[in-house]
């Protein structure tokens, strides 16, 4: 089954090869994604055009160049070398969204190293789990968070630098260095990396149902896929402002907050701050944001305050505009045309897929509440969810599932051969979502098919919420779903079973949320915790998480057989 030729001509007969000749690739050779997203765009000329315009919190206004980050990054690479970094090297960056983050990705690319974002609300357990898992090297941080930092290095031994980009001049503490982007000297020429198409890039942690999260590898060709997505997607051309509202500790932040947009040379705007509708409006009107990109989370909290907000500012800007992370509904798309005179275009994807696969992109009929359809190049179809098999008749559920190949496809789980080649079966990669197609060959998202919670775009895993709980002196045993939130979709409930001598209060809820709270990023934070005698298992004694969330869902269980040992 091809969906080519069911576009626009331009998307006919697309290979990934064409998008590799658009980089100038030669067959099977690869560029340093550092250097594509950089030095290269300073050779066509664009050196002296904005690459980023940043705004902090407080207002604070900070705009680099193509030729800045170009140098900064060169600098960063030089740097890293001469502390002794090797390629192959994890190095983390665990930063808010400040300048220094979008640079040094690049920089890491550049000396061959494997970049590992972690977003900066992360607790230290959270931190630690990921830093262990890695065995990263160095890790930049900042100030604000390196304490956090601090608290975990005694059980991080291959942890042998811990560099503070804000601390000039300030005395550093045990295995820390500081550095500073701006003062440190520019460096013209530095032996970038020579990559291979699958030398190692970047390392994304995600979560699954069970087990510790899982770092998804990518490798230096996958920029091959995040140009050519970024361009037909997001419809990214010369002259945009592109704001990515995604922080690069997650996969959207990289994929399309840095590579994406800098290897198609656009000028992208950051905002460091989180959510806001009054401040967010204000920066589309005063950095002309032309191309936006966002999550149904953020429009649905837009949405709250209505038109009249809207109205409040001059966004005509404002050209495409792009949702990602959860299911975009209907009525978020129906309410976007009328407050912004444009649609939201749903794009699906994930953080094993490296690039959007399925999608509403421009040119398309757009079905309010559909995904879209399959990116030109990707094969996805929905299968059975047993015999694997490509679902036939239209409109029947199955699970997602892609024909590998693509470039931008993670190669492995860091050193988690086994649960990688689990994805696969019959030849598909098994997204673990749940979809049916309709006759028009659109996408229609069903859900997880696991027991991931996805709390406003973010995925959160069962297993660390649990194991959080497991560790307090008056948990049994413990069992974190998702029910509904009109926001966020869903945020996080426990079920906890207390041990013998321990009776439920609110004292002892706050007791337990108060001892997970270190140890949890906010977002994996239980909303509520309901005591229970019991939780219910299947025979094998595998917790039914399924039959909890069905409740919070006001969903029919039916036959409770049918869930045991799935
Ligand atoms: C999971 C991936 C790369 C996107 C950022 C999150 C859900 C993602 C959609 C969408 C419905 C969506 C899926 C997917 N998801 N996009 N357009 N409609 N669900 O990356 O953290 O790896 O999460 O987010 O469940 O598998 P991620």
């Amino acid at each position: 089954m091809s969906n080519i030729g069911l576009y626009d001509d331009k998307y006919k007969n697309f290979e990934w090869n064409d998008s590799a000749k658009e980089l100038e690739l030669h067959e099977n050779e690869a560029k340093n994604i550092g250097y594509l997203c950089s030095d290269r765009i300073c050779e066509k000329g664009f050196g002296q055009k904005l690459a980023l315009i940043w705004e902090g919190f407080k207002g604070e206004v900070r705009r680099y160049t193509y030729d800045d980050i170009r140098l900064h990054s060169n600098a960063f690479a030089h740097y890293f070398t001469g502390l002794g970094l090797k390629p192959g090297d994890r190095i983390c960056l665990f930063m808010d969204k400040i300048p220094e983050l979008y640079i040094s990705f690049l920089g890491v690319l550049k000396m061959g190293g494997i970049v590992q974002p972690l977003f900066s609300a992360f607790g230290e357990e959270a931190l630690l789990t990921r830093i262990d898992d890695a065995k990263t090297s160095a890790i930049l941080t900042t100030k604000k968070h390196a304490g956090k930092v601090r608290r975990i290095l005694d059980k991080l031994p291959e942890l042998k630098h811990i560099i503070i980009v804000d601390a000039e001049g300030e005395l550093p503490g045990k295995n820390e260095k500081t550095y500073s982007m701006e003062k440190a000297p520019k460096v013209e020429h530095v032996d970038i990396y020579p990559v291979e198409p699958e030398t190692p890039s970047v390392l994304h942690y995600t979560s699954g149902t069970t087990g510790k999260p899982k770092g998804a590898l990518h490798v230096h060709s996958s920029i091959i896929a995040q140009y050519i997505t970024a361009k037909w997607v997001l419809d990214l051309m010369l002259d945009d402002i592109y704001w990515c509202t995604a922080d690069p500790g997650w996969v959207t932040g990289t994929s399309y907050g840095i590579i994406g947009p800098w290897s198609n040379g656009v000028t992208q705007a950051v905002y460091d701050i989180g959510f806001s509708t009054e401040k967010w409006y204000a920066f589309i009107e005063r950095n002309r944001v032309t191309v936006w990109y966002s999550a149904p989370t953020a429009i649905r909290l837009l949405m709250k305050e209505g038109v009249e907000a809207v109205n409040k500012y001059d966004l005509s800007s404002l050209r495409h505009l792009i949702s990602v992370g959860e299911p975009l509904n209907a009525e978020a798309v129906i309410w976007s045309e009328k407050a912004f005179g444009k649609p939201f275009h749903d794009s699906y994807w994930q953080t094993e897929t490296g690039s959007i696969v399925i999608t509403n992109f421009p040119g398309l009929k757009i079905k309010a509440g559909s995904m879209g359809k399959a990116f030109p190049g990707i094969t996805a179809t929905v299968v059975n969810q047993s015999t694997f098999e490509p679902i036939t008749e239209t409109g029947m559920v199955g699970l997602i599932a892609l024909k590998p190949g693509w470039p931008s496809m993670f190669r492995t789980y860091w050193h988690n051969k086994e649960v990688y080649e689990n994805k696969f079966k019959k030849g598909w990669y098994l997204c673990g979502d749940r979809a049916s197609i309709d006759n028009e060959g659109y996408f229609w998202f069903v859900g997880r098919d696991d027991d991931v919670i996805n709390t406003a775009g973010h995925l959160v895993g069962p297993f660390e919420i649990e194991s959080a709980l497991l560790e307090h002196q008056a948990v049994a045993e413990s069992a974190a779903v998702g029910k509904p939130d009109p926001i966020n979709m869903e945020v996080v409930k426990a079920f906890v079973a207390l041990k013998p001598g321990f009776s439920p209060s609110s004292d002892l809820e706050l007791d337990i949320i108060n001892f997970i709270r270190k140890k949890l990023s906010p977002l994996a934070m239980p909303q509520e915790i309901e005591f229970v005698p019991s939780l219910p298992k299947t025979r094998s004694g595998k917790i039914m998480r399924r039959l909890l969330r069905a409740k919070e869902w006001g969903q029919e269980i039916g036959d409770t057989s049918t869930l045991e040992d799935e």
